[in-house]
């Protein structure tokens, strides 16, 4: 199994050879780890697409270091500007039309005239990206399909025999994918809900913003699939634990008990996790990846997740969990 190695000056300079060279590589980023290799390279985009058992109509976000360099690829406008300015780097991915003469790889892009593109803010993905000098193809690096992976060990468990090399930067903070915007058409639309919200982007662009759900467009094609799902079956908006089940809890746990009466405090350690206690949503966007990665690995024949308000960041949690369980 390849090795974690901590992110320091010479390991990333290491990374950036390898991606130059046409290996792929695992990053930290502030939203989840992401498996990076060139954008401009068909095969080493290939590798990616293979070690993630990733459809091929499912297209790539690319990660780039700076706004100057996105302008080769993908029409800026106004808008994109305004959202650069406030957003980046940071958890934001915007769907631009794509340039003709782009150089990015159409299996990035998996043929569509749009490109996604973000500029993360993690300082590991920023050095990497600088030091390797060219756009870095990315999703997250996890098994098509499967958990987003917040730690280098959810890769290593993951993808591990697959790829070249991960670089280690902590636990993502965010712990949620990034929010896409798609701006290739005059009506600016949230394709996927991320930690930069729907009024956030309002605010910024001064227009309203829509949402588009992932049954009625086709726009964002990887939100058509199931998607995050740990391999125990969830069970959503639980208001108690049934026989067998782990429970993964959001705020006060005061009113949970099973059937038999046990109350959620007797629960075994590695069937009870707390999203957050103080039913904070950034800490449970936070912890969402992290705590489901642990109680699948326990024996439980089931997940019951209390439930998240549908407001704000709790908007992105439980778009990932109701993924989850269809
Ligand atoms: O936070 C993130 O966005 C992470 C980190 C690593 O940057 N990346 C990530 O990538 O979540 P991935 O591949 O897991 O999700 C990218 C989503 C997919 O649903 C894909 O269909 C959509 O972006 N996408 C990519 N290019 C697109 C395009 N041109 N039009 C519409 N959707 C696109
Ligand atoms: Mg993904």
């Amino acid at each position: 199994m390849v090795k974690i190695i901590a992110a320091t000056q010479n390991s990333i300079e290491k990374a950036a050879d390898i991606l130059r060279n046409g290996g792929i590589v695992a990053m930290p980023t502030e939203t989840v780890y992401g498996l990076a290799g060139n954008a401009l390279d068909d095969a080493a985009v290939e590798k990616i697409f293979l070690a993630k058992g990733r459809p091929n109509f499912n297209p790539l976000i690319s990660h780039f270091a700076k706004l100057s360099d996105i302008e080769q690829h993908a029409n800026i406008d106004e808008r994109v500007k305004l959202l650069a300015m406030k957003f980046w780097p940071g958890p934001l991915t915007m769907i631009l039309p794509r340039k003709k003469n782009s150089t990015i790889s159409n299996r990035v892009t998996a043929g569509l005239d749009t490109i996604a593109v973000r500029i993360p803010a993690h300082k590991t993905a920023r050095d990497l990206i600088a030091a390797a000098g060219i756009p870095l193809a990315a999703p997250s690096a996890n098994p098509s399909g499967k958990l987003s992976p917040t730690s280098a060990m959810h890769v290593a468990q993951t993808l591990g025999s697959k790829i070249d090399m991960i670089l280690a930067g902590g636990s993502s903070e965010v712990g949620l994918e990034s929010t896409i915007i798609d701006l290739s058409t005059d009506k600016a639309i949230i394709l996927r809900h991320g930690a930069i919200m729907q009024q956030d982007l309002e605010e910024c662009l001064n227009q309203s913003v829509g949402f588009s759900s992932e049954s009625s467009d086709i726009k964002s094609p990887g939100q058509l699939l199931k998607h995050y799902a740990p391999s125990k079956p969830i069970r959503l908006n639980a208001i108690d634990i049934k026989s067998g089940e782990a429970l993964l809890a959001f705020g006060s746990i005061k009113f949970m008990a099973d059937e038999n009466g046990v109350h959620a405090k007797g629960l075994s350690e590695d069937l009870f996790r707390n999203l957050s206690e103080n039913a904070d949503l950034h800490e449970a966007a936070s912890n969402l990846f992290q705590m489901l990665h642990d109680l699948d690995k326990s024996n439980a024949s089931q997940i019951a997740v209390m439930n998240i308000p549908d407001r704000g960041l709790g908007l992105a949690i439980n778009d990932r969990l109701k993924r989850a369980t269809n």
